[in-house]
């Protein structure tokens, strides 16, 4: 039930904080260490490439996710459009192990490469929210994300509980590998769901950027380089969905290969700055729009902002930022789509889940 909420939408914005919370609860011992079922670590232990395939707002959680095993566990691994992969399947390595990420866990083009690959004889995971949903039932193992029913179409919670659990898997891998990844996981997440909720009572900051950038406008831009870049392609992803605006999210390096041909005077772009290592590079990047007449709207993180910033992150762990940079554009997505007088929580041509090819 949404109660007072006027929309699921942002309901289950505000639920994430509570949502990371569960989730550490949830993968966590007696002790209080993380924890994951043990056959699921020797799983992604064994294999010698992780394979992530999912579509839309659980693909970009997969982007984040390669990040992670990559960055703690050391494990190669790629991450795949489940509709493209299904047709158009890459050259696999000998002991590959498919993760399937699915807030429904019925979304048919990740079916379709589940139904393909237990044809060819490999293992899979599942990441869901649903408990006995079929990439469940047909996946060797699955992870839970414990982020309660989500009704409203553009994903919110499900991306971040997405995002957590992956972190948890591979920080949990990492330990089972006896690799010291220096970061006192559960601690960063507790971080972070406290930034959420500050983040979640700076709403009405979110609104006033919706009504300041996003009144009128055509289309938006969405900048960022690594991690800030899925977070980019999300945040136009989430803003296109209901506010029918047309949004496009780049990699900041991209820009002068094509996509700053359409930056007009008062296009809006909207730059995520939480990367230390690229920082200077999206500053340079915002410039270059700016100087061809942007309307640039940065948001930095605690440590990392510069005089004329439109929002500062509060601080957390540099390889946790996607999850609360998303926060805010969540929140310009729901007002701008609001502001439009936009089905928020049923934006037309979408079904919650996806079960045609
Ligand atoms: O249930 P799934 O996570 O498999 O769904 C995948 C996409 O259909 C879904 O994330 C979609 O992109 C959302 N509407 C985005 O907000």
């Amino acid at each position: 039930e949404k109660g007072t909420y006027p929309h699921y939408m942002l309901k289950e914005i505000d639920e994430q904080p509570i949502v990371i919370r569960k989730i550490v609860k949830e993968y966590s011992d007696n002790q209080g260490d993380l924890q994951i079922d043990q056959a699921i670590v020797d799983a992604v232990k064994a294999a010698d490439r992780l394979y992530i395939v999912a579509a839309g707002t659980s693909y970009h959680a997969g982007m984040i996710g390669k990040n992670f095993f990559e960055r703690l566990a050391k494990i190669p691994t790629e991450v795949h459009v489940a509709s493209e992969f299904v047709y158009n399947t890459p050259l696999l390595t000998k002991k590959p192990l498919f993760i399937f990420i699915s807030q429904s866990g019925e979304t048919a083009d990740s079916r379709a490469v589940l139904v393909k690959i237990k044809e060819l004889g490999y293992n899979a995971l599942t990441i869901t929210n649903v408990p006995g949903s079929t990439l469940s039932r047909e996946a060797d193992h699955t992870l839970l994300l414990h982020a309660g029913p989500e009704i409203a179409v553009a994903s919110t919670k499900a991306y971040t509980a997405q995002v957590a659990v992956l972190a948890i898997l591979a920080q949990v891998v990492a330990k089972g590998k006896n690799i010291d990844t220096k970061i006192d996981l559960s601690r960063e997440l507790s971080i972070v769901a406290s930034a959420m909720e500050t983040l979640c009572d700076h709403r009405e900051d979110f609104e006033k950027m919706a009504r300041e950038f996003l009144t009128d406008a055509r289309n938006a831009f969405f900048i960022g380089r690594g991690l800030d870049y899925a977070v980019c392609l999300e945040g136009a992803l989430k803003l296109k969905e209901i506010s029918y605006i047309q949004a496009e999210g780049f990699a900041g390096g991209e820009l002068k290969h094509g996509p700053i041909a359409l930056i007009e005077d008062g296009t809006p772009v909207f730059a995520l700055a939480t990367q230390e290592n690229v920082n200077l590079n999206i500053r340079g990047n915002v410039k270059e729009v700016v100087s061809r007449g942007a309307n640039a709207c940065i948001i930095s993180m605690k440590g990392l902002e510069m005089k004329g910033d439109a929002f500062v992150l509060p601080e957390v762990h540099p390889i946790l930022t996607p999850l609360i940079s998303v926060i805010p554009l969540q929140f310009i997505s729901y007002y701008a789509a609001l502001h439009r007088g936009c089905d928020v929580d049923k934006p037309r041509n979408l079904a919650k889940s996806v079960t045609v090819e």
